[in-house]
């Protein structure tokens, strides 16, 4: 779907400027992926750095439109706050706290329930992946809808910029139909058109044992992705065992085409070393697997052992996990709750209890 209103654009009046704020979210389903570390956690850390205001979420509540354990949900939860603050997450500069402990996303989400049109969910890919070849009438009506509750996640904060995934532009181009949406309904300039930041060698990380799919938290095959929490010999002998093709690396980009598993292992060795993919390729030209993936083992290993080594140490200690988020809770709550009263004039609900 695409929206009628350029981004500058808003309810067809006079653009209004919003003050730029970052808002993005990780589902606490499973483990953090190298694909969410290197698709969101390590760009979430250098917005963070660059001085932009961050609000970082665990989306618990969209975690629930399939099926998860409490216990478990409560323990990825930790272990998924443990990776932002592992990888860089100052929880004095961002805010990071979970979704639940913030009624306004439901709140709103609600609301833009109401805004969200059937056909526009249903033409989500995502929710058409999910329910591929399976009963969709057995999908909750949360997994259909969780698209208005990410709309209300960020746009609860009037957040201006959203770093993501690749597979996470769809949804953003709804968050901006939604807001147009509202704006025009109710005759206001009130939310703003948020800009996905889609960027880096690594926006789409792809399973290392099929480089036409998606690496997952969701995979049932764990050789699939490498987790933040796994060890030295794990990443090791995942990178070894990743599937390849038998060619040497190409001498120029064009020879990755049509090569998705060389062109994955060189993405991730460029997001990992902060590099382009035309430099490791001009580093790298007619090197043989068995030269390139001892090089990516080294290179995982030196980057994401500091960072599982930080988070089992943090992971000791989960009551303090849970004291960060419920700070960041508070903040977080601070900033929406005079937006969502505005949203409760705007739309007509009468709000006469004492404070
Ligand atoms: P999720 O695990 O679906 O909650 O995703 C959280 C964030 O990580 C989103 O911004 C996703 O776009 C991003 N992400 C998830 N998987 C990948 C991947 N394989 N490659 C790049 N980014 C990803
Ligand atoms: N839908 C996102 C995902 O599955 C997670 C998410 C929920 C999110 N709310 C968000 C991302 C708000 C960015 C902004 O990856």
């Amino acid at each position: 779907m695409s929206s009628a209103a350029s981004p500058d654009q808003v309810g067809g009046q006079t653009p209004k400027a919003f003050q730029p704020r970052i808002f993005s979210g990780i589902q606490p389903s499973g483990g953090i992926t190298l694909g969410n570390y290197l698709g969101a956690l390590k760009r979430f850390v250098e917005k963070q750095d660059e001085g932009i205001e961050t609000v970082y979420c665990l989306v618990d509540m969209h975690a629930i439109t399939v099926w998860q354990d409490p216990e478990k949900l409560r323990q990825q939860t930790r272990e998924g706050a443990a990776a932002f603050l592992a990888a860089g997450i100052d929880p004095k500069r961002s805010i990071l706290f979970n979704q639940s402990q913030v009624s306004a996303h439901a709140e709103l989400g609600w609301i833009f329930s109401c805004i969200a049109r059937m056909g526009w969910m249903s033409r989500m890919t995502q929710w058409k992946d999910k329910t591929a070849g399976k009963n969709a009438e057995a999908a909750s009506l949360g997994l259909f809808a969780y698209p208005a509750l990410m709309a209300a996640d960020i746009l609860a904060y009037k957040a201006t910029m959203v770093p993501v995934g690749d597979d996470q532009k769809q949804h953003l181009e709804l968050t901006r139909d939604i807001a147009i949406k509202f704006n025009n309904d109710y005759g206001v300039d009130f939310f703003p058109v948020v800009e996905p930041l889609i960027e880096g060698a690594a926006t789409r990380v792809m399973s290392l044992r099929d480089g036409t799919k998606k690496m997952s938290k969701s995979d049932p095959s764990d050789q699939s992705r490498i987790n933040l929490t796994d060890d030295a010999d794990t990443i090791a002998a995942k990178i070894r065992k990743a599937k390849t093709d038998a060619e040497p690396l190409p001498d120029s980009i064009d020879g990755l085409k049509d090569r998705p598993e060389a062109k994955n292992l060189v993405n991730i060795y460029a997001a990992l070393a902060g590099q382009t993919v035309a430099q490791v390729i001009a580093d790298n030209a007619g090197a043989q697997f068995g030269t390139f993936k001892p090089k990516l083992v080294d290179l995982a290993v030196a980057k994401l052992s500091p960072i599982s080594g930080e988070m089992n140490r943090l992971m000791a200690d989960p009551g303090e996990i849970d004291r960060i988020l419920g700070n960041g809770a508070d903040r977080a709550d601070a900033l929406a709750r005079p937006i969502l009263d505005q949203v409760y004039d705007i739309t007509g609900m009468i709000r006469s209890r004492r404070k």
